[in-house]
């Protein structure tokens, strides 16, 4: 897969994909994440990525033009057709559909070359919603200064699920989410920690004991914190 991520900030990318999971997964050329400056795009001479609101009102703009040469520069066309094909267009705003590990997985299978648009200042000129987004999407009902945070979010949990990106298959597979429940707790050596000890369950080596135990307690979790997943239509 290849990720491309336009934005104002690009310093704030200089690290942030270079751990754990995500550098392994770029050495091994599973990914490619490329980082792209919207302001070398604009061609005035102050390099202005927003402007005023028609119709008024507080804030400012991002413009549509820098967007678009970027998009058309890294398409190698102005027509939305022929981009290469498993192309998807996202950009990121507090009005989108709420990003869920489903749409992870989605992308993770559907998608070869993913274009990240960072929204900036009070929003983005909305012909570049018409003419180039296939998809607005929000990682929560929160306000963020902007895209750059939740692109990182996004390469994030669909990077960790490309083929071969995990050291085991079944990690992604119990992950929080997949079955629709939170994970189980998780503990490791040593089995009294000041006092505190692991669950008896854990270290009697009974599989069919242990598993009914994790299932009990993913349970109860999402239960306690997320009730809404266990109604179907909200997961
Ligand atoms: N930009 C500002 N807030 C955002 C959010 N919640 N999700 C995605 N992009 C954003």
């Amino acid at each position: 897969m290849k990720i491309d991520v336009l934005t104002i900030f690009p310093e704030f990318f200089r690290e942030v994909f270079d751990f754990g999971i995500i550098r392994r997964a770029r050495l091994a050329e599973i990914v490619e994440i490329n980082i792209h400056d919207i302001r070398e795009f604009t061609t005035d001479k102050h390099r202005m990525t927003d402007d005023r609101p028609f119709g008024g009102g507080d804030g400012m703009v991002f413009k549509a033009e820098p967007i678009f040469n970027a998009i058309e520069n890294l398409m190698g066309t102005t027509e939305r057709e022929k981009y290469p094909p498993r192309t998807r267009v996202v950009l990121l705003t507090p009005q989108g559909r709420v990003f869920k590990q489903a749409m992870a997985k989605e992308f993770a299978d559907e998608v070869d070359n993913l274009i990240l648009i960072c929204g900036r200042y009070e929003g983005v000129d909305e012909r570049v919603n018409e003419a180039l987004v296939n998809e607005e999407i929000s990682i929560g009902d929160y306000v963020l200064s902007g895209g750059e945070p939740a692109a990182v979010v996004m390469t994030d949990a669909i990077v960790r699920l490309l083929p071969n990106a995990l050291g085991s298959e079944t990690s992604a597979e119990n992950d929080s989410f997949s079955d629709g429940l939170l994970d189980y707790p998780h503990y490791t050596r040593p089995a009294d920690f000041r006092g505190m000890k692991v669950p008896e369950v854990l270290l009697n080596g009974n599989h069919a004991e242990i598993e009914k135990w994790r299932r009990q307690k993913a349970l109860e979790k999402t239960q306690k914190f997320r009730q809404d997943l266990l109604n179907k239509e909200n997961s």
